[in-house]
């Protein structure tokens, strides 16, 4: 087998916001192919960073009253403890925001400019004349000129689909100050991707993207490519642009480069490992990105388009996959499903939610359902039920009966098929159709178990007479076993070490996979793996619903429909009450939460509340609000929450705490 050279990389996570399912399903899919890769022995190099330029870094870092720089930093540790925390094998973690990065995107850009790629336009934008900042689209809000529905993005209207230029909006207002957005003039730097339709349509035919992917961007090729504007105005949290002032590399175009900027800065830390074998354009070793469907346009047209013209080699392979859905709907925050990397941990191992994934990806770019039922189900059934199981049942006859000493010999056919099904099971790993692997792997251990279930070595070894018998069928069982945690050894690779502990040997290859352990002393067994109980699963959907409500940065939008009619005794249940806020503070560590005291008339009350974007704690107190006085207490990241203040609006700035009228008194219900 001739030893491949592959770079890896996942998406760069935005810097704005906690590491949540979403990024974990691209990070655990990449890293077991990483892993199965390292595993057959070949080099493997997995690089990621965090995305850091933009408005939204900007603004998040001035509502917090700290630098970009300082944001980012504490964001990137967070990330890091997270990917680590499940069991993520990068080989580097770095940031956009680096000098390798400026760089190469100055490089990059210049070779652009010298093969006459870049042309400069004047463009007409909306601007917030209070702020003095150019709006992106997402920062402006507005009336759909379409079907009028309040309340919409500045590229296109969620109540009816249209899509259209900000300057189309009715009544455009800034997301970021409220002002009214005044149109302006600006020089904008665009790359001729247009000069590209050609080449980009060959090259995504050429093996390169999974047929559907290629498809979908035969529609966009067909359609037309527009060129593609790279500049921002100041100002812009990122790279300023070399010789224009004020000008800045849109996000987007140095995000992707930050892939190069991260392998180069592990090349710098590692012996013998050098960039231009990766990069160059004759280069022999592959890179695969792995990435989400949303994000395909930047790098199966952009990016090989940007890397071709400026010298580098192109992706080998780009690996798209879908969105996380949680019991068939999006993520959601009131629903609590929009769970965070920290949140899961709180509650449950990584692994399950390895397994879980790694049992329904299937290489495909079709969205991936994680049913709470299934999920539970699946973890205790497979992971317990029968891999475990079968070691469990083996491992305390051969530590009591035999001393922990296996067998001389093999005696079981299926020792061999299992051994001989690695070529199906590594070509389901490489094609990312973990999910067939894992049904293969799972049949094996239904196998395993019948042949001891048949056996049954409780029963014979009641019997002197078969003590040669019980330490074979044991045996067997346990090099069963064996071969069948290396099979899952990429997905789950702590239940891997500690089998390597129990059994007493070097770390479980895949070339070890026809090594019998025989005449081998295997340690004590211990429970290598604990059943997850539904009341954990609701008990982490509830905490998630409480920290997504006040710490989350809305990375993914939540517009939930109406929900569900509920009785009018239901709503009768509700305590509302008319409440003064004699206190509000700062809460240390909370992005989104403020501490209020309040006073219902009979007592005080504490409540978090997430409304720190939209109110200085001194402009609340002695306002009047009005809460739900009989919510159960919470107990919360930072203290116990003891009900819930009342506002609307979307987020962020706009919070409105609801304010009743002045004749009102703290205490009186709220009919
Ligand atoms: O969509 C995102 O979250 C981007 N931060 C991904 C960037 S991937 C790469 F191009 F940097
Ligand atoms: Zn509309």
């Amino acid at each position: 087998m001739s030893k491949r050279r592959i770079l890896v990389t996942s998406a760069l996570p935005n810097a704005n916001g906690s590491i949540h399912l979403g990024h974990l399903m691209e990070h655990i899919q990449t890293d077991i192919w990483v892993r199965f890769q390292r595993l057959k022995g070949h080099q493997c190099i997995y690089v990621c960073a965090d995305d850091t330029h933009g408005t939204a870094t900007m603004l998040k870092a001035e509502e917090l009253k700290i630098t970009p720089e300082e944001f980012i930093t504490r964001i990137q540790a967070e990330h890091e403890l997270d990917f680590q925390d499940f069991l993520i094998s990068h080989d580097n973690y770095y940031s956009t925001h680096s000098e390798e990065n400026q760089s190469y995107s100055s490089l990059i850009y210049n070779r652009l400019k010298e093969a006459d790629q870049i042309n400069v336009k004047s463009v007409d934008q909306l601007f917030d004349p209070e702020k003095e900042l150019f709006l992106a689209d997402r920062f402006i809000v507005g009336a759909c000129p379409k079907c009028k529905a309040e309340g919409q993005y500045g590229d296109n209207c969620e109540a009816c689909g249209a899509t259209y230029d900000a300057t189309d909006l009715i009544n455009p207002i800034s997301k970021i100050s409220g002002a009214k957005p005044v149109l302006k003039e600006s020089t904008h730097f665009f790359f001729s991707l247009s000069n590209f339709s050609d080449y980009l349509r060959e090259w995504t035919r050429s093996g390169t993207l999974q047929e559907q992917v290629a498809n979908k961007l035969a529609e966009w090729l067909d359609a037309g490519l527009h060129d593609w504007d790279i500049s921002r105005d100041a100002p812009y949290f990122g790279f300023e642009i070399p010789g224009e002032p004020d000008k800045f590399f849109y996000v987007w175009l140095d995000a992707p480069i930050g892939y190069m900027a991260s392998f180069q800065n592990h090349c710098d830390q590692t012996e013998n490992l050098d960039f231009d074998d990766f990069w160059s354009s004759d280069s022999e070793c592959e890179v695969h990105h792995f990435i989400g469907k949303d994000i395909i346009n930047f790098h199966a047209l952009f990016w090989p388009a940007m890397l071709i013209t400026s010298g580098f080699r192109t992706p080998t392979k780009i690996h798209a996959h879908g969105f996380v859905t949680v019991d068939g709907q999006k993520m959601s925050k009131s629903r609590g499903t929009f769970i965070n990397a920290r949140t899961y941990l709180d509650f449950l191992q990584p692994e399950y939610l390895r397994y879980y994934f790694a049992a329904k990806l299937n290489g495909s770019v079709d969205d991936l359902d994680i049913n709470l039922d299934d999920f539970i189900q699946r973890v205790n059934s497979d992971l317990v039920g029968k891999v475990v199981n079968i070691a469990s049942r083996c491992a305390g006859f051969i530590n009591k009966q035999f001393d922990g000493k296996l067998a001389a010999q093999t005696s079981n056919h299926l020792i061999d098929e299992f051994a001989g099904q690695q070529f199906d099971i590594a070509s389901h790993y490489e094609n990312g159709d973990y999910g067939k692997a894992i049904r293969e792997i799972m049949a094996m251990a239904d196998k395993a178990n019948q042949f001891i279930a048949e056996n049954k070595p409780w029963a014979l070894i009641k019997d002197d007479g078969n003590r040669d018998l019980v330490q074979q069928i044991c045996s067997d069982g346990i090099n069963l076993f064996r071969i069948i945690i290396t099979y899952l050894k990429p997905v789950l690779p702590d239940l891997a070490s500690n089998t390597e502990t129990f059994l007493n040997i070097s770390p479980l290859h895949w070339n070890s996979l026809d090594i019998n352990l025989l005449n081998h002393q295997i340690n004590r067994f211990k429970p290598l793996i604990v059943r997850v109980e539904g009341k954990t699963v609701a008990a982490m959907i509830e905490a998630g619903r409480e920290s997504t409500a006040v710490d989350n940065e809305e990375a993914i939008e939540d517009s939930d429909p109406i929900a569900g009619e509920i009785e009018f005794d239901d709503f009768a249940k509700v305590d509302l009450r008319v409440a003064r806020i004699t206190n509000a503070e700062h809460v240390e560590g909370a992005d989104k939460l403020l501490k209020l005291t309040l006073d219902i008339g009979t007592g005080q009350r504490t409540v978090f509340a997430g409304i720190k974007a939209a109110y200085k704690p001194d402009d609340l107190i002695g306002r009047l609000t009005v809460m739900v006085a009989n919510l159960k207490a919470r107990k919360m990241k930072f203290g116990l929450s003891e009900g819930m203040v009342l506002a609307a609006g979307p987020g962020g700035k706009e919070i409105y705490l609801l304010e009743p009228d002045d004749g009102s008194e703290p205490g009186m219900k709220v009919t």
